[in-house]
């Protein structure tokens, strides 16, 4: 019998095996092409033929194939009898989509939680991942020691999918953001400025924005005495003249273009003098 079991062995897989077993977890892992799980093998790490013995290794499984369709399929057609065992998948879900591979796990007798790593591989590997988990409470209180030894750990609710919704809600605007670092990169580099110099003004900047931008995005404003820090049809020419500014240095200004449609759409309801947040109504309808 082993601590943790984990089907599926690529970047994020082979991460969680070697975090478990540098905490000192004794690890079965599965996975589909047997020599990437082989390479794993070593004193903690056993390698497991099938899901089936993989599932029936550990009171707790981790799926970390590559999408939950994929995950939910291999667990159901093991048909094993997972009863007192808890499998944790790392495949972004809907709501229905969680309920269905909760479904299946439930089916078996056994409890099934949404493990969302916030994180690359590289991160968890050295024991510093970030997991946001959801599901019924008493199997994510089981197995807590386990996800704590592989790093930063929450508990959200037990509503299907909460740990993926919760956890978008923090990083859809990280994306967008990661593009941009790249397009800025490549922009500073044309103007001969190093990465260095890159790296330094952004954190230098960023920080200090961040804080703001959250302080401005969550106040609930005061329609009787409007506050306007930057209105929407400023947005609207600034989101022109980078997408313009893009296309000129060929690079992609499909997100910029994306921006000023949105920021038009406001300025055409009537909001072009506004502050440039009341484009959250567009947001939420669009
Ligand atoms: N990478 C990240 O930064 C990251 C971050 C957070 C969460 N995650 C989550 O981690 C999970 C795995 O992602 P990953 O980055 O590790 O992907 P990956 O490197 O592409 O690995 C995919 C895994 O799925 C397996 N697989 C694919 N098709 C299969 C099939 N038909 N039958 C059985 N196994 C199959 C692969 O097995 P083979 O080796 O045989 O191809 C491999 O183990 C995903 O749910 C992803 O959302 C990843």
């Amino acid at each position: 019998m082993s601590d943790v079991s984990v089907i599926g062995t690529g970047a994020m897989g082979s991460a969680l095996v070697e975090a478990l077993a540098a905490a000192g977890g004794a690890v079965t892992v599965w996975n589909r092409t047997t020599d990437r799980a082989a390479a794993l093998s070593g004193p903690r790490v056993g390698v497991a033929t099938s899901v089936a013995e993989a599932l029936t290794a550990s009171p707790l499984t981790i799926v970390a194939v590559s999408d939950h369709e994929l995950g939910r399929t291999l667990v159901e057609q093991a048909r094993q009898d997972l009863d007192a065992k808890v499998v944790a998948s790392t495949s972004f879900v809907t709501p229905d989509q969680s309920e269905a591979f909760a479904n299946v796990v439930r089916a078996a007798g056994g409890r099934y939680l949404d493990l969302e790593i916030a994180a690359f591989p590289g991160q968890v590997r050295s024991g510093h991942g970030v997991f946001v988990v959801s599901g019924q409470r008493t199997a994510y209180e089981a197995h807590r020691a386990c996800f704590e030894r592989m790093g930063r750990t929450t508990y959200v609710t037990d509503a299907p999918a909460a740990a993926y919704i919760s956890g978008m809600a923090v990083q859809v605007a990280f994306l967008p953001m990661a593009v941009g670092l790249l397009q800025g990169l490549r922009i500073a580099e044309a103007q001969g400025l190093s990465p260095d110099w890159f790296k330094k003004a952004v954190l230098e900047l960023y920080p200090f924005h961040i804080e703001r931008l959250l302080d401005r995005v969550t106040a609930r404003p005061d329609a009787s005495a409007p506050d306007v820090e930057a209105s929407v049809d400023v947005m609207v020419a600034g989101a022109a003249e980078y997408g313009g500014a893009l296309r000129e240095m060929g690079l992609d200004a499909g997100m910029y273009d994306a921006l000023h449609r949105l920021f038009v759409a406001a300025s055409e309801a009537g909001h072009g003098e506004d502050d440039w947040t009341c484009v959250v109504e567009h947001v939420a309808t669009r």
